[in-house]
């Protein structure tokens, strides 16, 4: 994949999926499904475009996610240029409680790194042996160092696939270049849920807005993509 200019960090790509009243998921035990067949086959192939996609701990827990590309043409593509057929998966934990047999680590043949607080590292090498490679990331784990550690091992482009408190500290941290929101035709009007971005402050306010560099209907969801660096291309 093409380097990002100025390198530092991955180009990073915030991928989510909410109801009308901005919410992630409801707060019933199953899966809340927002998106429809069509926008998942739009997100298999942003993901087929990146080198890593990144989760939260909290979403390898709740929504047991496998993270690899689904179509097998784009999976020969990726193949094709010189690439594993599904990114690198990422995540954090700051807790280390992760299952090891979660679709996370046991899915597809995509190697796996968990940046962990320094607290839980021996515990979760220990765990998650033979299945991921834990980094000490410090206490708290910093998404920027983070980033620039990725950006070490290779990742230029990076998508994060949420849950909410990760997509929060990106967006407040300001380390998100391009934002994919996709609002799907109903409400969830459950305080107990979710939602996205969570508390601010966030980099874009009324007196400095993000630009919309895409809006699009995809059956009954709206696409709106954002660009919220000038490395986003669109910008
Ligand atoms: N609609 C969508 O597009 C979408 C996408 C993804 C997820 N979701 C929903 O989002 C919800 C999950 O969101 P969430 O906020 O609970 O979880 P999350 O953001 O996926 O993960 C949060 C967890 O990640 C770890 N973490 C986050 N920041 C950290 C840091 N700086 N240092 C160390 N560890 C850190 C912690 O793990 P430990 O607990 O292990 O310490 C924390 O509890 C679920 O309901 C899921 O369905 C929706």
């Amino acid at each position: 994949m093409a380097a990002v200019p100025g390198g530092g960090r991955p180009y990073v790509l915030l991928s989510c999926a909410t109801s009308i009243d901005g919410y992630l998921d409801d707060a019933t035990e199953q899966r809340l499904l927002l998106s429809n067949a069509d926008d998942l086959d739009r997100v298999d192939a942003v993901r087929a475009g990146c080198d890593a996609i990144l989760v939260g701990a909290g979403t390898v827990r709740r929504d047991d996610p496998r993270l690899v590309v689904r179509a097998e043409r784009l999976r020969r593509a990726r193949v094709a240029r010189g690439l594993p057929p599904s990114p690198l998966k990422v995540t954090l934990t700051e807790r280390g409680d992760l299952d090891r047999t979660a679709r996370f680590f046991t899915v597809g043949d995509a190697d796996r790194i968990v940046y962990c607080a320094s607290p839980a590292v021996p515990k979760t090498t220990e765990l998650l042996d033979g299945v991921a490679t834990v980094v000490d990331a410090g206490d708290p784990v910093d998404p920027a160092w983070m980033l620039a550690d990725l950006a070490g091992r290779g990742v230029d482009r990076l998508m994060v696939e949420g849950g909410a408190s990760v997509h929060g500290q990106f967006l407040a941290a300001g380390v998100a270049d391009e934002l994919h929101l996709v609002v799907a035709p109903f409400f969830v009007g459950d305080p107990r849920a979710p939602r996205f971005g969570g508390d601010g402050p966030f980099p874009w306010h009324p007196g400095r807005r993000a630009r919309v560099v895409e809006a699009r209907q995809i059956g009954d969801v709206v696409l709106v993509r954002y660009a919220l660096s000038p490395r986003c291309p669109d910008a």
